[in-house]
């Protein structure tokens, strides 16, 4: 299984990458009302993108057996997941005016860029000065 350790890393790498891409028009099209957003395969293709991603990461965290309580990077990278999340639900499907949805996509690419850097760095603080 290690020997697949480096391939499991990159694949998470480009899913999360993929993932802020997808949420990054879908935020778009929210805001400005397109309907492509209704259609079947831009619903389903980032839900299947992020599940990918979440497996993937969780498989890097059981092959190193390092857990949230250990290395609080990764606690507030799973934090910060928590709140992407949710924002992301009230920017594409639940907030009801153009302004919710749209600062709620900026809150949501706020923590995914706080969740890039935690990773990067493995540093929860890493944007406080040293
Ligand atoms: C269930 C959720 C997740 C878990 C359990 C998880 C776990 C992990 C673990 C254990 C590593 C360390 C790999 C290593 O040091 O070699 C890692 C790396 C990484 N994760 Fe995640 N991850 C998750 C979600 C995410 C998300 C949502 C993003 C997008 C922001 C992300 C971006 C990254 C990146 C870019 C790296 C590589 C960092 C580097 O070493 O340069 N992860 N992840």
């Amino acid at each position: 299984m290690i020997e697949y350790y480096a391939l499991i890393k990159h694949l998470h790498m480009t899913t999360a990458v993929l993932s802020v891409t997808f949420f990054l028009v879908r935020a778009w099209w929210s805001v400005r009302e397109v309907t492509l957003l209704q259609r079947r395969w831009v619903r389903i293709l980032p839900h299947v993108n992020d599940t990918l991603l979440l497996v993937l990461g969780v498989t890097l965290m059981v092959m190193l057996s390092m857990w949230p309580h250990q290395h609080p990077w990764l606690a507030a990278k799973l934090l910060a997941l928590f709140g992407y999340i949710l924002l992301g639900t009230v920017a594409i499907k639940r907030g009801r005016s153009p302004m919710t949805r749209g600062l709620a996509a900026l809150g949501a690419i706020t923590l995914f860029c706080y969740m890039l850097g935690t990773a990067v760095t493995k540093d929860p603080l890493f944007l406080l000065p040293t």
